[in-house]
């Protein structure tokens, strides 16, 4: 698969990936383009360090223009890593069953618009949750909604600071998310035209 990711932020779930395509997983897909609606985000910095094309999400709502950046990289996967924008429908439709999102808490729950970086984790805490966690999901034209690929679990602990809960479940996202593409990538996990997920992830 030819990979194409969208990153808003420092980009260390760009980094994993691009680790892991580089590395382990390199016969399964190749990260080809990164994209992003922050010009300096650390993460573009960390794909040009890597040599792989960049672009800027010049207008986020612009479909169109997505969707034609993507193609010119030959994109046939789109993975959002830290990416803050609602994706537009059109390229929701155009990426079926090929859009990824990560999201740093246990959906349905902590997600939705508004819902992002340490707000989730101070919210978990002020909530009382005793677990958190974190979600890989096929994207739909809802913010952290479309259909869950794989969860992983990670404790709420006597004292935790949104920093040190975020830091914790950020270690499980590192892990979670290059084994959750690596399957979508490969068809071991696909999206049926049930709306469903089938298949499964062997951790
Ligand atoms: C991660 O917590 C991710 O779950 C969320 O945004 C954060 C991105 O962090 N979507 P990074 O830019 O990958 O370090």
């Amino acid at each position: 698969s030819r990979i194409a990711v969208l990153a808003s932020g420092g980009g260390s779930n760009l980094q994993t990936l691009l680790d892991h395509f580089a590395g382990p997983a390199s016969h399964m897909g190749d990260i080809v383009w990164v994209g992003s609606d922050k010009p300096t985000a650390g993460a573009m910095t960390r794909a040009q360090a890597a040599g792989v094309a960049t672009g800027v999400i010049a207008n986020p709502a612009d479909g169109g223009a997505i969707i034609a950046q993507l193609d010119a990289a030959g994109a046939d996967l789109l993975v959002l890593a830290g990416y803050l924008r609602l994706i537009p429908e059109a390229v929701v439709r155009a990426f079926q069953g090929r859009l990824l999102n990560i999201h740093p808490a246990l959906l349905p729950a902590f997600g939705g618009p508004g819902m992002y970086g340490m707000r989730i984790h101070s919210a978990v805490i002020e909530h009382g949750a005793l677990v958190t966690g974190a979600t890989v999901h096929f994207v739909d034209e809802h913010y952290d909604r479309g259909p869950i690929i794989a969860q992983w679990p990670v404790p709420v602990l006597p004292g935790d600071t949104p920093a040190m809960l975020a830091a914790r479940v950020l270690r499980v996202e590192h892990r979670l998310f290059p084994l959750c593409v690596a399957a979508v990538a490969s068809g071991a996990i696909v999206l049926g035209d049930d709306g469903r997920v089938h298949g499964h992830l062997d951790v």
